[in-house]
């Protein structure tokens, strides 16, 4: 990502901050997963929006107008040793001349710095509750400005949240924003193939996951979140992930994975036929969900509102499943009551971005969002019949089944971005059956 989008983000922002205001940010904390091993790092999500500054421990601080500069990063210093060991580090002057900072200091000087910098600002744009380390900081630097008010220091008077301006900024996509959401879902693309293709009866489905991890590996990109490798019954658990069975011929697997790419994420579901051939009523069931994962798609329209794919998802999905009799009963009936939610869980998607769930409201003044061009959303509508569901015929048991694509709202028809991914009945089987 060009320097320069990030500089744009940072002005729209101050701008809407206005005069007199301070924003301060903390990077993501390094998160320990054993003893001294640490996770791999992940910057957040808003942090990385504002600067695409990479490392951890650091912050970003926002003040509109400064004379000396709007945009102040504090980062960790250069070290030699501590470089040797653990990394190379940006340092203040890189932290200037790479991102674009007006002015970097020490992190550590944190403390000795901030306050003053906070001082005669009338209000504060922080996020509460994120890091409650850090808002502990943040809270003692005001207090210190108080305890300085005869000396003629003046606190800030109101604390405002960065985030509710922030996350509306970053549910419109830009176009550079849109070109990595596409890098990241074409290597997701092929990762889904390259498994369909891969698959075999006797395989694990850690043997599977395994495609995709390597695969986003070898394009320098990581997973956007944890991958759902679920075969036969594991298909109707929402979110498994622990993917240690077995494919069996004769079931279904339902694949959800996705890579992200400069933190911009994808986010694909495939289910297919571990053996390469959809069975009688497998195919039955599979029709009916991709058939309401295309009408939903339909109504991804700017000027049409957030939950009219869900509502139309939900009206094909409760259709199809009295016509192969797994629910009984009248459709409208049906879905007043939500029988539906037996076999139809979740909601039909969500907005995509920096983090796969992201950032945004659903509604504004209690009304469903209108849809917007720039806006990312999936569509995901899925049917799960466990083994021993009441009522329902044993041979439409231990299906499931999700179809999940990513959709840009535009001006004119949805843009599904990650269409390349076969999910037509006749093109998995051809897909699976072809020649490498
Ligand atoms: N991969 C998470 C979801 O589809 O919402
Ligand atoms: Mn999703
Ligand atoms: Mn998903």
């Amino acid at each position: 990502m060009n320097i320069k989008e990030f500089a744009r983000r940072r002005k729209q922002l101050m701008r809407m901050m206005g005069e007199g205001s301070v924003a301060i940010l903390p990077a993501a904390p390094v998160s320990i997963r054993n003893r001294d091993v640490d996770y791999r790092y992940r910057q957040d999500s808003d942090f990385q929006y504002l600067s695409g500054f990479p490392e951890p421990e650091a912050v970003i601080v926002l003040i509109p107008d400064r004379k000396h500069g709007e945009f102040i990063l504090f980062c960790r210093e250069r070290d030699v040793e501590m470089e040797t060991w653990n990394g190379k580090r940006v340092g203040q002057e890189g932290a200037c001349e790479l991102y674009g900072a007006d002015d970097s200091f020490p992190v550590n000087d944190l403390d000795e710095i901030l306050p003053g910098m906070i001082e005669g600002c009338e209000r504060v744009f922080y996020t509460m509750g994120t890091q409650p380390e850090f808002d502990q900081h943040v809270l003692q630097w005001v207090n210190k400005i108080r305890s300085m008010n005869r000396g003629g220091a003046r606190a800030p008077g109101e604390f405002i949240s960065l985030e509710h301006f922030l996350h509306d900024m970053r549910l419109y996509k830009s176009r550079a924003e849109v070109a990595c959401h596409r890098k990241a879902m074409k290597v997701s693309v092929q990762a889904h193939k390259l498994a369909m293709k891969v698959c075999q009866p006797g395989m694990k489905e850690y043997e599977i996951e395994a495609e995709f991890l390597y695969h986003f590996q070898r394009n320098g990109m990581q997973p956007a979140y944890s991958s759902i490798v679920g075969s036969g019954a594991n298909g109707c658990i929402l979110h498994y992930t622990e993917n240690s069975d077995t494919l069996h011929d004769g079931d279904l697997l339902l694949i959800d994975a996705g890579a992200e790419d400069e933190c911009y994420a994808a986010d694909i579901t495939r289910t297919f036929p571990v053996n390469g051939v959809f069975s009688k009523a497998q195919k039955a069931v599979y029709e009916v969900v991709l058939n309401s994962q295309l009408a939903a798609i339909d109504k991804v329209r700017a000027g049409g509102h957030w939950n009219e794919p869900h509502q139309t998802a939900v009206q094909v999905l409760t259709e199809g499943l009295v016509e192969l009799g797994i629910l009984k009963g009248k459709v409208r009936a049906l879905i007043k009551n939500e029988a539906y939610r037996r076999f139809y869980m979740h909601r039909t998607g969500h907005w995509l971005g920096m983090d796969v769930h992201d950032v945004g409201d659903y509604k504004v003044d209690s009304e469903w969002r209108e849809l917007e061009p720039g806006m990312m959303l999936t569509v995901e509508p899925g049917l799960y019949i466990p083994a021993g569901s009441k009522g329902v015929a044993k041979k439409w048991w231990d299906t499931g089944i999700r179809i999940e694509d990513d959709v840009l709202v535009t001006r004119d028809e949805p843009k599904v971005l990650t269409g390349a991914a076969p999910k037509h009945i006749d093109d998995i089987q051809e897909w699976m059956a072809s020649q490498a």
